[in-house]
């Protein structure tokens, strides 16, 4: 399955979720998921995000480890988004900053 990471929190550009050919995004206030049950590992949606913030599970990074986990917890939970739409309007100030777990919001 494919994860989205940290650098996704408080950007949100979504520009990942009109590829996808299964709906797998699921929405939150800040941040979005990958449901593992419906990804088909495409891989499409890596290259549209901007914030770099979608890894193939096998290439995820270290520090990124616990987002395998917490996409499949929030997308139980979460709505499904199925189009792309504004980002975040302090997406441009917030992506690549560090340590942004600690905004996320539920
Ligand atoms: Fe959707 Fe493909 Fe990305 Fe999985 S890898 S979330 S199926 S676009
Ligand atoms: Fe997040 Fe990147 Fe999609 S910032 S909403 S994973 S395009």
């Amino acid at each position: 399955t494919f994860v989205v990471t940290e650098n996704c929190i408080r950007c949100k550009y979504t520009d990942c979720v009109d590829v996808c050919p299964t709906d797998c995004f699921h929405e939150g206030p800040n941040f979005l998921v990958i449901n593992p049950e419906t990804c088909i590992d495409c891989s499409l949606c890596v290259a549209e995000c901007p914030a770099d913030a979608i890894y193939d599970e096998k290439d995820l990074p270290e520090d990124q480890q616990h987002f395998l986990q917490l996409n499949a917890e929030l997308s139980q939970v979460w709505p499904v988004i199925d189009a792309t739409s504004a980002p975040l309007p302090e997406a441009e100030t917030w992506v690549d900053q560090p340590d942004k777990m600690q905004y996320l919001e539920r």
